[in-house]
């Protein structure tokens, strides 16, 4: 089973990135082959600054290393390492309906912002779709904001397949990572680096505490019961095992309970699930070649698999000198 992910490097992940898609990925290494990449081709849609867009992709290799990804086992690779994918995209480009990517909720929502849109977020779906079908992708695990951009990586799939008379690509699966809910920010919004409203789980002590004691609350007193689906209650529960929740949510629905100990667990509580984390990217930070290292390797090992799935659609579609003997 071959299992795909991407992130993109655009800020410190927090969190919700954490909870809702990193952890899991890593956790999915043991089930197969698994290849994550770091979408920095993706980040162009939105970061304009070459110091910015390396220094996050950086950071996001540091990340995905602290949380215990394997490179021996899974591959980690920089996406711009593998520029096939721009040309996978584009030959998928010209078989993608307009219809198709007008109807894309990612794209709605921006243009509905108000953002300066570009063609590059217009297309992103098509080059989500190459990233994907140039491996056969079996699995691909991605939160509840992807489903739809993994259903119109089958329609394209499908269209190429449909158009040159080959099954060059499969149809992926998407895996939705819907176990965890979405987790809240401090102010009871979705976390969101957009909303400003993150605890960055690799961020200083300083601004971790910061950020933790300043969840928004509201002023029942401490001797009042509490509701427990507050995003103080949910960011603890996500450190707490089922009996310890159980125990809390109970004291905290009786009253008696004050918000302020539960921020304080809550900080001793993130202090002590990251700090094994800290320390081992800590270590790779001070071997920095090493990360380098990591990516090259893993940009290889895509490339030996990307490489005939690639030639395979080239040679569907009529490109480049025909193969001796067709
Ligand atoms: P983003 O930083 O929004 O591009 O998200 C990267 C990944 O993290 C995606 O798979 C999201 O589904 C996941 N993610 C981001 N924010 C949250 C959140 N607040 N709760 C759960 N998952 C999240
Ligand atoms: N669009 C994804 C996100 O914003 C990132 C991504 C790019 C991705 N290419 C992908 C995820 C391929 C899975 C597979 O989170």
């Amino acid at each position: 089973m071959r299992i795909l992910s991407g992130i993109q490097p655009s800020g410190e992940p927090h969190l919700g990135n954490y909870f809702g898609a990193m952890r899991q990925h890593v956790e999915l290494m043991a089930k197969g082959e698994a290849i994550y990449f770091l979408a920095d081709y993706h980040s162009m849609t939105s970061i304009r600054d070459a110091g910015e867009r390396r220094r996050y992709t950086r950071e996001l290799a540091l990340d995905y290393l602290a949380l215990g990804l394997d490179p021996e086992r899974a591959i980690l690779y920089r996406q711009s390492d593998l520029p096939e994918v721009c040309e996978l995209a584009w030959i998928l480009t010209t078989v993608t309906p307009m219809g198709l990517l007008e109807r894309a909720h990612s794209f709605k929502d921006k243009v509905a912002q108000g953002l300066a849109v570009n063609h590059g977020l217009f297309a992103y779906p098509v080059l989500m779709a190459a990233d994907i079908l140039i491996y056969n992708a079996d699995i691909v695990p991605v939160g509840q904001d992807q489903k739809q951009h993994l259903e119109m990586t089958r329609d394209i799939a499908g269209a190429f397949n449909h158009a040159y008379g080959r099954e060059v690509f499969k149809l992926p699966d998407p895996m939705i990572l819907e176990h965890v809910a979405v987790v809240p920010g401090t102010d009871g919004r979705k976390m969101s680096k957009s909303y400003g409203n993150t605890i960055r789980m690799f961020a200083p002590q300083g601004e971790i505490k910061k950020a933790v004691m300043g969840i928004v609350t509201d002023s029942t007193p401490v001797d009042q019961p509490k509701d427990v689906s507050a995003s103080l209650f949910q960011l603890w529960a996500l450190f707490a095992t089922e009996s310890e929740r159980a125990a809390l949510f109970a004291r905290a629905k009786a009253g008696g309970l004050g918000y302020g100990e539960v921020k304080k667990d809550l900080l001793a509580r993130i202090t002590a699930h990251f700090a094994p984390l800290r320390e081992r990217r800590a270590q790779w930070e001070q071997r920095g070649h090493d990360v380098e290292d990591v990516l090259r390797d893993g940009a290889r090992r895509a490339r030996e698999i990307a490489r005939p799935v690639l030639e395979a659609a080239r040679d569907a579609a009529g490109l480049g000198a025909a193969k001796a003997g067709a």
